[in-house]
Parts: C-alpha cells; sequence; structure tokens
C-alpha cells in the first residue's frame, strides 16, 4: 500500500483570519507530504509494508515508521475536525456527555486549551472517547494520538510550532482560542459514539 496525502476539504484559505492560508499550504504541501513520502521510504522492506495506516499506528514501536504514520493519521484527522469559521457547537449526546464530563461546554473549551498550552514541546491536545463511552482530554507528544492506546479520537489540534507560528508567532494560547471557530462539530458529532 502507497500512502497518499489526501485532500484538503475545503480551500487553503478557507479557515483564515483564524489560520492563514500560508500556514495551511506549508502545513499540509510540506509538512505532511513530507510525513506520507517518510513513511512509504520507512516501510519498505518491513512488516509494515502493504499494512494500513490504522494498523501501523496501533502496532508500530516507537521510531521513525510510528512517528511517521503517527503524524500521516493525526493530520488526517485534524483537517476533517476543521471547517470554514462558524457558530457551531457539539448537539445531542456529544453536548450531554460534555456537559456531564466537564460541567458545561465553556468549562470544556477552557480545560481542553489547558491541556493544549501543558503539552511540552511538540505535539497535539485530544478530546478522546473511552470504550466505556466515557469522555478524557489527553495531551499527546510528537505523533502521539488516542488511536495508538485504543481510544477514539474525536477532536485534536496540533500544537506543534508550525501550526500556528506563521500566524500567532510564540502566542499558543490564541491559536487555541482561535481554534473554536473553526471546529467541525459536525465531525466530532459523527466520531462519537453516544
Ligand atoms: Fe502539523
Amino acid at each position: 500500500m502507497t500512502h497518499t496525502l489526501p485532500a484538503l476539504p475545503y480551500a487553503y484559505n478557507a479557515l483564515a483570519p483564524y489560520i492563514g492560508e500560508e500556514t495551511m499550504t506549508l502545513h499540509h504541501t510540506k509538512h505532511h507530504q513530507a510525513y506520507v513520502d517518510n513513511l512509504n521510504r520507512l516501510v519498505v522492506g518491513t512488516q509494515f509494508e502493504g499494512m494500513s495506516l490504522e494498523d501501523i499506528v496501533k502496532t508500530a514501536p516507537a521510531g521513525g515508521i510510528f512517528n511517521n504514520a503517527g503524524q500521516h493519521w493525526n493530520h488526517n484527522q485534524f483537517w476533517t475536525m476543521m471547517a470554514a469559521p462558524s457558530e457551531q457547537t457539539p448537539t445531542g449526546a456529544l453536548m450531554d456527555s460534555i456537559v456531564k464530563t466537564f460541567g458545561s461546554f465553556d468549562d470544556f473549551k477552557t480545560k481542553f486549551e489547558a491541556t493544549g498550552l501543558a503539552t511540552f514541546g511538540s505535539g497535539w491536545a485530544w478530546l478522546a472517547q473511552n470504550a466505556d463511552g466515557s469522555l478524557e482530554l489527553m495531551s499527546s507528544s510528537n505523533a502521539g494520538n488516542p488511536l495508538q492506546h485504543g481510544k477514539n479520537a474525536l477532536l485534536g489540534v496540533d500544537v506543534w510550532e508550525h501550526a500556528y507560528y506563521v500566524d500567532y508567532r510564540n502566542r499558543r494560547a490564541d491559536y487555541l482560542k482561535g481554534f473554536w471557530s473553526v471546529v467541525n462539530w459536525a465531525n466530532v458529532n459523527d466520531r462519537f459514539n453516544g
């Protein structure tokens, strides 16, 4: 199996001004493309050649193959978890579960932002769902993700500097606040097992 870069489901300028066209273009065509290319190169002649991306993420040991597969998978999720700026919010059973777990939607947003701010160095902040249906916030370093731990990734935000430095410089907190305007809650709702 050759791993390929998926097209974005929107234009490179669609998330502006919260995430600008230059960031999206570099992030997709350079950073994400590099993970795909590295993964295709590294799996040749290994047990991971021909394996699905999900299975590689779930089974590869720490190292180059996991790092590039994890980042390929993470970015595939991240692009679809965003959409053009809107006033969307979670709905139905997902909203009920968020309120039950975190106190309110605003409390959830505060705790999610804090998870992203507390992620040291490069990594991701996630809202994940456990097998028993419960929700939890997760911070993962580098290419880590909920999938490698058998959890369902509902919402994730890339807090590598390449995700925000052009638009926000070092102000990760402002990037995380802006992120709410481009969350595709319809996609997150679809991921939720309610
Ligand atoms: Fe990234």
